[in-house]
């Protein structure tokens, strides 16, 4: 259907290049366009209201229509709207904002450098890895090993991290020095009769031969998110980190964790380093930070790493990097009022109730549906994936766009829902989400797939 002229939908399809679009589908299906939210709730341009199922892109952590976040920034805004923290200079939004960072992470850390998304914090990390080594007399220690459909950003270097083809197909990436390993996915990756501690074992051996390949002394860092998340909400398999960890240690190799979707309670803990018995030397964080009402993003480092930097820094005089709106005064108030938001509602509690629930639910509910291969996930972030043959675990081919149907009978039923590689459907709620409203977003989960099956069977993708 064509929409009005001047509407938002037309001068959208006139005017706007989308991000993670196709552009000539995009020139006939136009937009969705959202114009306000409330709760885990937005309304698009005709009132029809939807759930949201991955808080925006896994970030609006408290929701659409918090009150307390948007008189923090008004705030700040009136009493300093903007200061810059080069050379030196300073204000205490980013200095509270960095004192509760380190007082709430993992593992002891030692300074935080601010940026305005998560690629920018992940391209800060890579230029602190090149920094510091050149600063340590290790000038060949550059390389950074990745995973195979790991997410971590656009930017040149942390689309060269990103593990997934459509970051790379046309853009001539990943750039050299970036080497990519298996995907910890038990479910596609685990041979028959494997167990998933051997399954890990593997993807450890393979780690280290890659590095001896490469030779350890040329390898500076290995990158992971605690779950993949944009690759498709993928849980890695037991003892996966701990066998990782100790093959990095023994090669005196960095461990960079994007915790960019997993920080912040998403996993059922306040960082998916803990969930997942990870003890890194840098840590980037963002989205949940200032429940994506501002953009901010944080890199913290340890003591080791801020050593790095500090000697290079006093040999060329300074450290070259730093954005115009690094630490921002507003957003950085916004990030403050959200983790003490967190702190007060208990917001870890909170999550250790809903997270199982909707875990036991989406299981209970669909794991044995036909178009399911498996429901995986812990805390408040789960995948169902879809597949064409549940006994072989057969996925559809990608040209049935099976994950866009259901999609698009998703929003029909009032879900707006986040489809990845693999037909892989992401559950990722603003946090505050409630049992009984789980259970409504599975109602209509529920009725969206039955009609799926309807439609793939009226088309001849699956059986009769
Ligand atoms: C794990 C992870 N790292 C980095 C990024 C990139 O963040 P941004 O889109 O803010 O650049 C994302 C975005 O989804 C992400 O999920």
């Amino acid at each position: 259907m064509t929409p009005p002229r001047n509407s938002t939908a037309a001068r959208d399809i006139a005017y706007a290049l989308h991000p993670y679009t196709d552009h000539k589908a995009h020139l006939i299906n136009g937009p969705l366009v959202v114009n306000r939210g409330k709760g885990v709730r937005v309304y698009d341009d005709q009132g029809k209201e939807y759930i949201e199922t991955v808080a925006g892109l896994w970030c609006a952590s408290l929701g659409f229509d918090n009150e307390r976040l948007v008189q923090a920034a008004a705030a700040q805004m009136r009493k300093l709207p903007f200061y810059h923290s080069f050379t030196g200079k300073s204000h205490e939004p980013m200095v509270d904002l960095a004192e509760m960072l380190i007082e709430r992470a993992p593992v002891p850390m030692s300074k935080v450098f601010f940026a305005n998304s998560g690629s920018e914090a992940n391209d800060s990390v890579i230029k602190i890895l090149w920094y510091m080594h050149n600063a340590i007399g290790k000038p060949e220690k550059k390389k950074i090993i990745s995973r195979l459909k790991g997410y971590h950003g656009i930017t040149l270097a942390s689309a060269s991290l990103t593990g997934l083809p459509a970051n790379h197909k046309l853009f001539d990436l990943p750039l050299p020095g970036f080497i990519h390993v298996g995907t910890p996915h038990y479910y596609h990756e685990g041979r028959p009769g494997e167990s998933e501690e051997a399954f890990a074992t593997r993807l450890a051996e393979e780690l280290e031969a890659t590095i001896l390949q490469e030779g350890p002394e040329t390898v500076a860092a290995f990158y992971a998110e605690p779950f993949m998340g944009a690759g498709g909400v993928i849980i890695p398999p037991a003892t996966y980190f701990e066998k990782i960890q100790a093959v990095l240690k023994k090669h005196d190799i960095l461990f960079c964790v994007d915790e960019v979707i997993a920080g912040f309670f998403r996993t059922g803990s306040y960082w998916g380093s803990q969930t997942f018995g990870i003890q890194p030397d840098i840590l980037v964080c963002a989205k949940a930070l200032s429940a994506a009402y501002l953009p901010i993003s944080a890199v913290m480092v340890s003591e080791r790493v801020f050593q790095g930097i500090a000697e290079g820094s006093s040999t060329v005089g300074t450290w070259g990097h730093g954005f115009t709106y690094s630490g921002h005064p507003v957003p950085a108030a916004v990030a403050i009022e959200t983790l003490k938001i967190y702190d007060e509602v208990d917001m870890l509690g909170h999550v250790r109730t809903v997270g199982p629930y909707m875990q036991e639910q989406l299981r209970k509910r669909f794991g044995d549906h036909p178009l399911v291969g498996e429901v995986r996930g812990v805390g408040l972030v789960a995948a169902i994936e879809l597949v064409e043959d549940k006994a072989t675990r057969k996925n559809f081919d990608p040209s049935k766009k099976v994950g866009a149907k259901m999609s698009k009978l998703g929003e029909q039923h009032g879900l707006i829902m986040r489809v990845m590689t693999n037909d892989s459907i992401g559950f990722s709620p603003p946090l505050i989400i409630t049992t009984a409203e789980i259970d409504e977003m599975c109602d209509r989960f529920g009725r969206a797939l039955d009609e799926l099956m309807v439609q793939l069977r009226r088309e001849s993708i699956v059986a009769v």
